[in-house]
């Protein structure tokens, strides 16, 4: 059995890295069109930091487990072709800005149709605008091969990806269940998974259910982020906590304690692209008042991150000019280097627009990747790069803490706060950490849903 995947990526490579440990009987390879990408994939410093990915990568990699860009062959070799290509917000023409760009699935398929010499299984493991199947379906029909094509979305979440791929809550398989070639598609890739995953978490749906369930995952998962951060304004006025809230509504069974942590917002590469692919479909199939609903979760989000930044520059008195600002943490969440839409752009854009002197920390991304997100040359005055965070700190009139990243909680905050300008500011966009030790250090503390602190 070959196994190959079109895409290296944040999803392709773990995901297929775990499954070729999973299944050492099966020859997985991983192509990608990006040379440089394949080549950091073959080298010691992997493209996607995830903990525990190395240790995967370097048991199987070059046993049954291959980064290559030689699409062509491994497509044409394969039994079994996973598309996990990125699926971004178009940015042109008809839909630009809401509805996704899938030219990069339609280009597998293609390929796909192109160097095959018999019939495959094409899987889609990409987020896909519910129907997509039916395009890569009409395209690999013009073959006059047996392709058959599933459903099988990603839930993985950036940061703790090897975990949630080892041990999954399920695993969705669409297809065609209403074919005997539909059927035993859906059979040999739950097979592959059964060899670790047990088969009651492997849910099998018709194709454009399966499409959907991801979409829809991931704008409740984002909804309840945006409810919880609409609360936090309001305890910011009233006195209430939100952690305090978010615990006290949380342990209702019904709803649950996960994704209630307040914020500065969400981030990541896919929440809002998947959301504005919801309220596209919504709205092009003239559903105004559902695509309305789901829009709201964005407002939400955007408000969010305003809110913080108008926070920050309030406290210092409505200027932060040339001011020295510690920016702890830049990835959309702690255990990762992904930057992608992280809600650290849109607050330090802020900043700059006021001309702050911004001094970066984050363990896990570089300057260049910064200075990219943030549209700035790495010589800009305003932006200074520091290899720790009492460094960024050192001469500082505020600590904005935007990404969880457990060593800001171990910091030692007395020994901070005597290289700091006074008074000393401390805006925890993360909730995480002990503001009543900062308190009696003497920092001004501002957080999230948190009344005045200071
Ligand atoms: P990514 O941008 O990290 O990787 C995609 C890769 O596909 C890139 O390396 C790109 O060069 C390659 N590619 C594009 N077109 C190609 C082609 N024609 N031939 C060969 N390679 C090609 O994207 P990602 O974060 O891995 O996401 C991939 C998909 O998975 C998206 O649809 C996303 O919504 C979904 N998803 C992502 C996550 C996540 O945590 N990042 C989780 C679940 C699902
Ligand atoms: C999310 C989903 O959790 C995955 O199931 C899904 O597969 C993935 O999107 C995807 O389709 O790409 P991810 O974006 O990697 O995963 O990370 P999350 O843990 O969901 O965090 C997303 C953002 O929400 C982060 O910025 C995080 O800090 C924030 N967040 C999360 C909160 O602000 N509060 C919470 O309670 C949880």
């Amino acid at each position: 059995m070959r196994i190959c995947c079109i895409g290296a990526g944040y999803v392709g490579g773990p995901t297929m890295a775990v499954m070729a440990r999973k299944c050492p009987d099966v020859r997985v390879d991983v192509v990608d069109i990006d040379a440089a990408r394949i080549a950091a994939w073959n080298g010691d410093c992997l493209p996607v930091f995830e903990p525990g990915l190395a240790e995967v990568v370097s048991e199987v990699r070059e046993k049954n487990l291959f980064f290559s860009t030689d699409v062509d062959s491994c497509v044409r070799d394969a039994d079994i072709v996973f598309i996990s290509v990125n699926t971004p917000t178009k940015t042109y023409g008809y839909g630009a800005g809401r509805a996704s760009d899938i030219s990069f699935v339609e280009s597998c398929a293609r390929k796909i149709a192109e160097v095959s010499k018999g019939g495959k299984v094409v899987v889609e493991k990409s987020t896909l605008p519910v129907r997509t199947a039916e395009v890569i379906r009409s395209i690999l029909a013009g073959s006059g091969m047996d392709f058959q094509v599933l459903s099988n979305p990603e839930f993985l979440a950036e940061g703790s990806a090897v975990r949630d791929l080892e041990n999954p809550d399920r695993v969705l398989i669409g297809g065609d269940d209403a074919s005997p070639g539909g059927r035993a598609a859906i059979d040999l890739l739950s097979s592959i998974y059964e060899r670790w995953v047990d088969p009651s978490k492997i849910i099998k749906t018709n194709l454009w259910s399966s499409e959907l369930s991801k979409l829809t995952a991931n704008a409740f998962l984002a909804q309840r982020i945006s409810s919880i951060n609409a609360i936090s304004a309001l305890c910011e006025i009233t006195g209430a906590d939100v952690d305090e809230v978010a615990r006290a509504v949380g342990s209702d069974s019904r709803i649950g304690s996960k994704f209630l942590k307040s914020s500065i917002g969400f981030g990541g590469s896919c929440f809002k692209k998947d959301l504005l692919n919801l309220v596209y479909l919504c709205e092009h199939f003239h559903l105004a008042e559902a695509a309305a609903y789901w829009r709201a979760v964005l407002d939400m989000n955007r408000y969010q991150k305003a809110r913080f930044s108008r926070k920050v520059l309030d406290s210092l008195f409505g200027n932060i000019r040339s001011k020295r600002i510690a920016i702890f943490g830049f990835s959309f969440k702690e255990n990762t280097n992904d930057t992608r839409e992280s809600p650290a752009i849109d607050v330090c854009a802020d900043f700059l627009n006021e001309h702050a002197h911004l001094a970066f920390y984050d363990p896990r991304v570089s300057p260049k990747q910064i200075c990219a997100e943030l549209g700035v040359d790495e010589n800009d005055p305003r932006v200074e790069f520091c290899p720790s965070a009492e460094e960024a700190a050192d001469g500082a009139y505020a600590i904005v803490l935007l990404t969880h990243w457990e060593e800001f909680v171990l910091l030692d905050y007395e020994k901070i706060y005597a290289t700091m300008k006074k008074p000393a500011w401390i805006f925890d966009g993360r909730n995480c950490l002990d503001h009543r030790l900062l308190l009696e250090i003497g920092y001004n503390v501002c957080g999230i849903g948190k009344g005045n602190l200071s």
